[in-house]
Parts: structure tokens; C-alpha cells; sequence
């Protein structure tokens, strides 16, 4: 084990000092019985404020290192201490640089990527990531995690797809809330981000974005509002783009009406790192705490200038006691001075790879399964070939912005030659070389761009081996060079001519299974009709290679479900469609309005290549008419829709059962159907079940933007069941009053 660097020593001790000794003497000296008394966070919060000075205050305000912001050494309060997310907690950086400090003892998990998470259905698991995130910031140090990241995937480009969740916002919100519970039950702040519609990458430092207040209201917002509401989010980041004209991190409307009034958030809005464009406008509309990438931090707009603001009256000091507030509210509600009731944490233990291995088995979504053609069995297969360096490929640690650094990350081959050890040979060929073609981007850095060229000798090889295997196995998709922070994808294409590989080794041997581990969607038509079996495996954390196995293999039933549609083209999606994409002029209009994803899909009768919540298991699964506990209901009630589901097969099988609903008549333009609810069911061979779906009858409303208010008309709505947003089931009726 290497030693701590002497910054961390001294900063230990000064943690330890201000949290066994001097914050509780501090606080109980200070304030009196208030902090003696069991009292909430907020009373605590002000009584600390009245001590503090105004330069105190507007230190608690920025940045002070790259990952933390001020705190006050006088009275022991300390530094919020940062650190990404959103998929495991990032390696410890220099306090001035992104440097690595190369420790030793800084691995964390890296748990699978946001649309795995998603793909799972199951708001229990992603509680469970939650936890075991917050278990590992706090053994960390950490008081903040940034994430979860939630941004609606619009566009199958955008580069950072991996890290959101779904298109959809029903989904979206029910996971973001999971997580966002878990992890801060582990004494650790969620910072959901990124605060609003930084849907691409493209432009996303100057990207003025404009789109109708339904759009806003109704796709992307609710996760946020969701956050706030049910899972008393924390922390709040706000986007490096525009809305509607203003910077995200000075945009009076999302923070101070949206966010702080209208929803009752209470805790921090922090900027994007280096995310902050003016003093006076971001103080009064709503920024907390400015972050950036290096210091001089006294000179961050939030430092030194917000002072003279203060003192030239064009920021009055309450707003900056609101700010200073909501920071120790943070604190509080951390438990951040009471050291022996905070929780310790603990790091990549086995639960919390149990916890990844669970999250990944669950996420694995098998697109298509001809004539039941998976899973493969480890008695019949002599030989098994594997192809493709995303069988070897580690995704932990790449592409631009948060990677984790782990000390495990299981690949394919190694999961699939654990599970095969002495019982089946495998032939491992490369099959396709990564390459990249390098392009300016008129900045520091040269982007990437993978080349889509086959290697012919690298196929001979493979179809060579093919030939003679009892079966094959390739390991396509990306990688996270090509889905990265700061840049798009410059279309859909699969990378570094896989295509030509897998025709080639399906053209020799019919039992070639394909799996991507891919974070978007990308263009599969040209693969799709000639293999029988394809499989999507996401950047899937540190077991992504056992929960592979597993599922190729039939240990694992795989119950994922796609939170994106995957389109033939795509030309055909809603952003690509309209020409709304990325914009002119450094201004994009979200022309597809309310169409996003399957909303446009559906509504527009475009058939996908696999539709939003497709996702197939081993076993079949028959649904019995739904039907609903009243036929007329309330704008106060909740619906509950009933409807038995059976696992006609002899595996144990889970399935992510979907509710959609469909206004009939509605008096202004819906998709032909949205998501309102769905429930993950486990069932044993041949057992049977009653899924109980409950939709709260105001969560089928529309944003009325003349009224500015949420609306549910009387009328009739229909409630679809359904396996995938195109396999519906069963419906039934309902009528509101
Ligand atoms: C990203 C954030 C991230 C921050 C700190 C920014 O570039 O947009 O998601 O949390 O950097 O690393």
C-alpha cells in the first residue's frame, strides 16, 4: 500500500480534529441546546449562519480545490468534499489539476453505466446501487456525489448516451429516485445533473436550447422534479448549455421559479465545472456553489467579486445567507459534524461487486433469439470461438470526463473462459483492430474518430477459426473513445468494420452469437438479419464479463429491457428527422417537440429495428387481460391495474411488465402512448402471478401551457399492457372524472 500524499495526512487529521472535537464543541458552544436537542437540519443551519462573517459565508460558496468547496477553518466547518459519479466514485485527482495522485488505495467499483441501470427495470436494484455507491463515497471521504446523470438520450450521437438512463421520463425519474434514495441513505449528497436539456455534446458550452414548455415540462424535467419531490435530492448541477437564452447556471426560470419555488428543493445548486459566467445574474438567479477546473480560486466569480457585489448593493446579503444556508442544510443533513453517527462506508468489497454483478445480469437485454438459439450449452460446445477486442477491451477508465479506477474489471473473454475452464476450448482472435483517424477540433485536443475500415486478414483469421468452432461469440460496439464527454458521435455507424466481421463469421458458422457493449444505439440493419442471436451488453461494470457469461450460458436468465429505441436509420429518429440537430448559430430547436424516442416511433408509425422496452427472455411469458380496481376514478385517486403474467417455460424468468396510456379524444395533440408505470416480476417455471400497477390519476396529465398548470381532463384513457412499447398485450378502459 502507498502512503497518502502529506495533503491528505494533514487534511485526515484536520477531519478527524473537526469532527470527533471541535465542530461538536463548536456547535454545542455556539448555538446552544438548539444543536443539543435532536433538531432538523435547517434549524441547525441558521443558527450557524449567525455566526459566520460575510467573507466566511462566500467562502462556503466555491470552489477552494478542484473537488471541494470552502469551509470555515475558524469554527471547524469543513470542506464539501466532491467527487464523480456517476458510476463509481472517481479516483483521487490533485487538488489543483485533474493529475491522478496515483494512490493505492483509491479503487473503487465500477458499477454498470446509467442505461444498464435503466435496462434493469427495477427500482430495488437501483436502490442497491444507490447504497453501495454511498457505501464507497463515504469511505472515500466524499460528502457529494455527482450523479446520477439524466439527461433525456434525444439523439442516438449525443456522446454522453452511457451515462444517462432513457429516453423516457417516466423511467428516468422512477430510477434517478431509486438511486438518488440509496445513496444518500449512506450520509452522502446525490448532485443529479445535468440541470436541464444537455442532451448533447456538441456546442454544450454556448448551445442556446429551445423547445415549448410542454416539451420542457413533460420529457425534461420531470426526473428533477421527481428528484426534489420523492427522493429529497441534495444537490442539483447545474448544465453548461443555454435555455431559452440564459447559461443553465444563471437561468432565473430552472433555478430560482422551477427548481427553488415551484418545486421546494432545498438543498445546493452547484455549477458545472467551470460552468459559471457572471457574478451578480448567478447569485440572483439561483447558482450556490461555482466549481471549476483549477483555481485561482479567489477569483472565481463567486470569491473575491461576489464580495464587491455584495458591498456595491447589486447582491443584497440575504441571498448570499440563502446560499450559505442551504450549504450547511447540506451539511447537516450529511451528518457531516456528528462523526460518530455518520456512516464509515466501506470500499469494493465483495457485496458491492455482488451489487455490480447483480445490476449487470439484470441489464443484459437479448435483442433476438431465433428459434431459441441461446442460451448455449456448456455440454454440447467443445469449441468456442471469440472474437472481437471488446472480448478483452476494459471500459472502466477512458474517453474524456469521469472514468473509475477498479481494481476489478471481469472482460468477456476472462468471464467466459472462468465459466468453460476445462470443459470447453476457446479460440480467442482479435477480429477487428481499433483504430481511430485523428481531427482537429479547433482546440486543445484532437477528437478520435474510429475507423470504419474492415481488416481483411484479421477476418480471414477469424473466419478460419469460425469455421471449424462449435460456435461464435462476437464482442462488438464501442468503446469509450467513441462515446465520450465533450464530443458526439458523427453517426451510428458500428466501428472498425465489424460489420464485415460478422457477416463473414456468420457466413461460416450459423451459430455466431452477437453481443454489443455499446452505451447508444447504433446501426444494426446490416447485421441484424444474418445472425440468429444478438445480445446487448452495455459498459457493464466491474463483473460485466461474469454477468456475460452467465447469461450466454443460461445461469442467468436475462430480463433487460431497452431504455431507448434503436432505429433502422438514423434519419429516422425524431432529431435526425426534423434536421433539429445540433443546431445553427449555436441555437437548437427541439422541433420534434413532444416526440421524443418511442413518442415519435409510435406516434408516427415508423418502425423501429427494436423498439423502447423490448427485450427478450428465456422463457415465454403470457399476460392475461388487465383489468382495474374502478372503472371511474378522481383527479385525486390511483388506478391500480391488475394482470396476471405466467412463465410458461421451464427457467426461472423475470419480466419488466409496461404500462402505457393512450388519451382518447385528448383536446390537444399526445403521443399515441407514454409510459405511466411498469413492475418487475420473478417468476418460478410455470408459476403465475398478479402484477399490481398503481398509477396515481394526476401522473396521466398533460402540461397545459395556457393555464400554465398540470391537467387531467375528464374523458376516457386507455391502459395498455404490454412487454415492449410494440408487443402491447391487453388493454383496458378507464374513466376520469
Ligand atoms: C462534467 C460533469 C462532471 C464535472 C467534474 C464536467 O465536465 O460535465 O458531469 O461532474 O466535469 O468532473
Amino acid at each position: 500500500m502507498s502512503r497518502p500524499s502529506r495533503s491528505f495526512r494533514i487534511s485526515r487529521t484536520f477531519r478527524f480534529v473537526l469532527c470527533a472535537g471541535l465542530v461538536a464543541g463548536f456547535f454545542s458552544n455556539a448555538a446552544g441546546d438548539v444543536l443539543t436537542r435532536p433538531c432538523p437540519a435547517e434549524t441547525r443551519a441558521d443558527s450557524v449562519l449567525r455566526l459566520l462573517t460575510l467573507d466566511e459565508k462566500i467562502a462556503l460558496l466555491h470552489g477552494h480545490s478542484m473537488f471541494t468547496s470552502g469551509g470555515v477553518p475558524r469554527l471547524g466547518i469543513p470542506e464539501l468534499s466532491m467527487a464523480d459519479g456517476p458510476t463509481g466514485v472517481r479516483e483521487e485527482l490533485e487538488r489543483d489539476s485533474w493529475e491522478p495522485l496515483n494512490w493505492t488505495t483509491d479503487s473503487s467499483t465500477y458499477f454498470p453505466a446509467g442505461p444498464a441501470l435503466a435496462a434493469t427495470w427495477n427500482r430495488d436494484l437501483a436502490v442497491r446501487y444507490g447504497e453501495a455507491l454511498g457505501e464507497e463515497a463515504r469511505a472515500r471521504g466524499k460528502d457529494i456525489l455527482l450523479g446520477p446523470s439524466v439527461n433525456i438520450i434525444r439523439t442516438p450521437l449525443s456522446g454522453r448516451n452511457f451515462e444517462f438512463l432513457t429516453e423516457d421520463p417516466y423511467l428516468n425519474a422512477e430510477i434517478a429516485a431509486g438511486y438518488i434514495r440509496g445513496l444518500q441513505s449512506r450520509d452522502v449528497a446525490a448532485c443529479i445533473k445535468h440541470y436541464a436539456v444537455n442532451n448533447q455534446e456538441a456546442m454544450r458550452n454556448r448551445i442556446d436550447v429551445r423547445m415549448s414548455e410542454r416539451a420542457l415540462r413533460e420529457i425534461y424535467l420531470p426526473v428533477y422534479r421527481a428528484a426534489v419531490e420523492k427522493a429529497g435530492v441534495l444537490a442539483v448541477m447545474a448544465a453548461y448549455n443555454r435555455f431559452r437564452g440564459a447559461y443553465c447556471s444563471e437561468n432565473e426560470y430552472l433555478l430560482n421559479t422551477l427548481l427553488k419555488d415551484t418545486w421546494g428543493f432545498r438543498g445546493v445548486v452547484i455549477s458545472d465545472w467551470g460552468g459559471t459566467h457572471s457574478t451578480t445574474p448567478a447569485a440572483l438567479n439561483g447558482l450556490d456553489i461555482e466549481m471549476g477546473s483549477r483555481g485561482p480560486y479567489d477569483r472565481y466569480y463567486f470569491a473575491g467579486p461576489l464580495r464587491d457585489s455584495v458591498l456595491t448593493g447589486s447582491v443584497p446579503e440575504r441571498v448570499i445567507d440563502e446560499k450559505a444556508r442551504r450549504v450547511l442544510f447540506v451539511m447537516f443533513s450529511l451528518k457531516t459534524a456528528e462523526s460518530a453517527n455518520r456512516h464509515r462506508g466501506s470500499l469494493a468489497t465483495e457485496e458491492q461487486f455482488k451489487t455490480a454483478c447483480d445490476v449487470a445480469a439484470e441489464a443484459v437485454v437479448l435483442l433476438k433469439n431465433t428459434g431459441n438459439f441461446l442460451p448455449l450449452d456448456a455440454r454440447k460446445i467443445r469449441s468456442l470461438a471469440v472474437f472481437g477486442e471488446n472480448a478483452t477491451h476494459r471500459h472502466a477508465r477512458e474517453g474524456f470526463g469521469a472514468g473509475v479506477k477498479t481494481r476489478r474489471e471481469i472482460t468477456p473473454l476472462e468471464g467466459l473462459e472462468r465459466k468453460l475452464r476445462g470443459r470447453a476450448e476457446i479460440r480467442f482472435a482479435q477480429g477487428y483492430a481499433e483504430k481511430y483517424n485523428l481531427v482537429e477540433t479547433g482546440r486543445r485536443w484532437r477528437m478520435r474518430i474510429p475507423d470504419s475500415r474492415p481488416d481483411s486478414l484479421l477476418i480471414q483469421e477469424a473466419v478460419e477459426i469460425a469455421r471449424t468452432s462449435d460456435a461464435a461469440v462476437i464482442f462488438g460496439g464501442a468503446n469509450r473513445t467513441i462515446e465520450s464527454e465533450a464530443y458526439d458521435r458523427p453517426d451510428m455507424r458500428l466501428p472498425f468494420g465489424q460489420e464485415a466481421l460478422i457477416r463473414a463469421v456468420a457466413a461460416v458458422n450459423p451459430n455466431t452469437v452477437v453481443v454489443l457493449i455499446a452505451g447508444a444505439p447504433y446501426d444494426l440493419a446490416g447485421i441484424d438479419s444474418c445472425v440468429n442471436a444478438l445480445v446487448w451488453g452495455w459498459f457493464n461494470g466491474s463483473e460485466s464479463g461474469t454477468a456475460m457469461a452467465d447469461v450466454l450460458f443460461g445461469d442467468v436468465n436475462p430480463s433487460g429491457k431497452l431504455p431507448f429505441t434503436i432505429p433502422v436509420r438514423l434519419e429516422d429518429s425524431p432529431a435526425h428527422a426534423l434536421g433539429a440537430y445540433p443546431g445553427e448559430d449555436f441555437t437548437v430547436e427541439y422541433k420534434e417537440d413532444l416526440l421524443v424516442g418511442y413518442r415519435w416511433f409510435d406516434t408516427k408509425r415508423i418502425d423501429p429495428l427494436y423498439a423502447f422496452g423490448h427485450g427478450l427472455s428465456y422463457s415465454a411469458f403470457t399476460y392475461d387481460t388487465p383489468w382495474t380496481d374502478r372503472g371511474t376514478y378522481g383527479a385525486g385517486d390511483t388506478v391500480r391495474v391488475f394482470c396476471s403474467v405466467r412463465n410458461v417455460s421451464r427457467f426461472e424468468g423475470a419480466e419488466a411488465v409496461q404500462l402505457y396510456m393512450r388519451h382518447r379524444d385528448a383536446p390537444v395533440p399526445r403521443p399515441v402512448q407514454e409510459l405511466k408505470g411498469f413492475e418487475k416480476v420473478f417468476l418460478r417455471p410455470w408459476e403465475e402471478k398478479e402484477v399490481c400497477i398503481r398509477v396515481p390519476v394526476r401522473d396521466l396529465a398533460f402540461f397545459d401551457d395556457r393555464e400554465m398548470e398540470w391537467a387531467v381532463p375528464a374523458g376516457v384513457y386507455e391502459l395498455l399492457i404490454g412487454a415492449s412499447s410494440r408487443d402491447i398485450r391487453g388493454k383496458t378502459l378507464i374513466h376520469v372524472e
